[in-house]
């Protein structure tokens, strides 16, 4: 029922059927009944330790107010991040600024940090339940901002006492100029700034696991300065590998192909895993990376769990599959593991 529903969404514009669906979860139109996960998907994240009852997390973007993370949990993600939020509410950028590609199953998203700001964010997350899940609070810079570091520095201390995580997001393309403080003495300047608040805040309450997350525009030297620079904070627990791309496949056949913005979909599956390994090649066990770009399927999470990662995010293929796409995903990974005679996911990434 949830899938027709979501495929009825999608006669309307992309913007507007976001909306609906939100306003939908909101007031309790889609109830999906909770379950419990099969113990063999649960993971336990190295560095941080963060426990994720599943590793198919719902990426940001999705519930950027932090309003129906509830909802998302019970549709079985094991975790969900929320945001971009900033310091201040902003509008984002004019609209139209989300596009579907149906026939190359992507996104492409202009969207701007649209978002009420942290104070009403973080009124929603200090009203969740402890017990709810882990729920992940993804911060960013204002567009309009004289000090983007100092907002970043703000976003954290704000949240920090009301999620699961932290994600730093430095990798928007709509935010102009956001993406380079993935340059490596930008990005010293930030970490240096964050780990100073970051030790402030553990102070009082201890153990709020902070992700970096990055884009899949990045050339080898970048990869490797970035890989550096977080290896040197001990606070950081990893990085989420990737954001969208600015890169245009010529394998793109859909009619909005040519919008400004960033891609999202099976298209950025290959690049960002390709990403992902790199990184991992890079800094190995010694942070935790979380692997998003492109997933849509069981054999999509397996990619990104061999190429170093140990939990994965989706977004752009819920647009195409619908809500119940994550306990599909599970059910796939349970009856892969069940063939195999699998004592846990990770034996799956043998081949
Ligand atoms: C409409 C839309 C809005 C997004 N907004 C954000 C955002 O606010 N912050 C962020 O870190 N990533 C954002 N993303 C990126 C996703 O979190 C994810 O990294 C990316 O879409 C790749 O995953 P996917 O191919 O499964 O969608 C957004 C993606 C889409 C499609």
């Amino acid at each position: 029922m949830f899938d027709i529903a979501a495929r009825a969404v999608r006669i309307l514009p992309a913007e507007s059927a976001h909306r609906f669906i939100i306003d939908a979860l909101k007031m309790g139109l889609a109830k999906p009944q909770p379950q419990l996960d099969d113990p063999r998907l649960a993971v336990t994240l190295r560095k941080s330790g963060l426990k994720l009852p599943n590793p198919i997390g719902l990426a940001a973007g999705f519930d950027k107010n932090a309003e129906v993370f509830a909802q998302m949990l019970a549709f079985g993600f094991g975790f969900v991040e929320c945001g971009t939020v900033t310091p201040r509410a902003q509008a984002g950028n004019p609209r139209p600024r989300l596009f579907r590609l149906d026939a190359d199953r992507a996104v492409i998203n202009r969207m701007g940090f649209n978002n009420d700001g942290i104070g009403y964010f973080v009124r929603r997350l200090s009203a969740a339940p402890r017990a709810i899940g882990v729920i992940g609070a993804n911060v960013g810079a204002n567009k309009d901002s004289e000090d983007r570091v100092a907002d970043y520095v703000a976003g954290v201390k704000a949240v920090w006492p009301y999620c699961g995580y932290i994600t730093i997001n430095i990798s928007s393309p709509n935010t102009p100029g956001l993406r380079g403080l993935q340059d490596r003495g930008a990005l010293e300047e930030l970490l240096g700034r964050i780990g100073i608040a970051a030790r402030d805040m553990d102070a009082a309450v201890k153990n709020r696991p902070l992700f970096l997350k990055v884009a899949p525009d990045l050339d080898d030297k970048a990869i490797s300065d970035i890989a550096d620079v977080a290896k040197a904070q001990d606070w950081l627990s990893g990085l989420i590998v990737s954001n969208t791309t600015i890169a245009r496949p010529d394998t793109l056949a859909s009619k909005h192909k040519g919008e400004a913005g960033g891609l999202s979909g099976a298209p950025l599956m290959k690049k960002s895993t390709a990403v992902l390994a790199a990184f991992h090649a890079e800094v190995g066990d010694s942070l935790d990376l979380i692997g998003a770009g492109g997933i849509a399927s069981a054999d999509d999470v397996i990619a990104k769990l061999r190429a170093g990662a140990q939990a994965v995010q989706l977004y752009s293929a819920l647009v195409y599959q619908g809500p119940m796409l994550a306990q599909r995903i599970k059910a796939d990974l349970v009856a892969m593991m069940d063939s195999r005679g699998a004592e846990r996911l990770s034996d799956l990434n043998a081949a």
